[in-house]
């Protein structure tokens, strides 16, 4: 991955947002994510993903062990806002949005058709958050319901960046 793809998904987290797909077949979903980051570990590009156990993204992404990070484009931010307040548990989110599921192509997941760029990652690590080992104001802030996150480690191994 190069610098300017990096920045380009770190710059969309913080501009609002990303999407992140997960499942396959009738078991899909979409949810949204300001938080995670873009690394080197164990020798590969990857991308480390946060999400609470409660999530119907945690069930699937558990399940087939693989996620897509896909870019949205701007005219998606209304939907990126609304993604984060219904679940994929009573929502076919998709449906609800109008996008298009496409199939990865390297990981046992779909992609949103829409979006600028699609990262295929598979998950090669998971880390579950204990509040033990977590700076005590972030605990306090950030974690009222003390819902702490799993770390979803996916090694990226396969991304579009053409344009659309
Ligand atoms: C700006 C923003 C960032 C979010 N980031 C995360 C995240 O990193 N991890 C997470 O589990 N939920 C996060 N959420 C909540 C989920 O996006 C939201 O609950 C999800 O779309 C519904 O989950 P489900 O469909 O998997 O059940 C965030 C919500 C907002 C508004």
């Amino acid at each position: 991955m190069t610098d300017r793809q990096r920045n380009m998904v770190m710059n969309a987290l913080k501009m609002g947002g990303l999407f992140v797909t997960c499942g396959s077949g009738d078991e899909i979903n979409i949810m949204n994510t300001s938080w995670g980051t873009v690394g080197r570990m164990w020798n590969r590009d990857v991308f480390v993903l946060p999400v609470r156990k409660k999530k119907y993204s945690h069930e699937l992404i558990s399940k087939y062990k693989s996620f897509v990070i896909n870019i949205p484009t701007p005219d998606m931010m209304a939907a990126l806002q609304k993604c984060s307040k219904i679940s994929g548990h009573d929502v076919d989110k998709f449906k609800e949005f109008g996008f298009d599921p496409v199939p990865a192509k390297l990981v046992h997941s779909v992609g949103i058709s829409q979006c600028a760029v699609q990262i295929e990652c598979k998950v090669i690590c998971t880390s579950e958050m204990r509040s033990s080992k977590l700076n005590a104001t972030i605990a306090r802030d950030m974690y009222v319901g003390r819902e702490y996150h799993t770390l979803f480690f996916g090694e990226i191994v396969r991304s579009s960046f053409e344009k659309k």
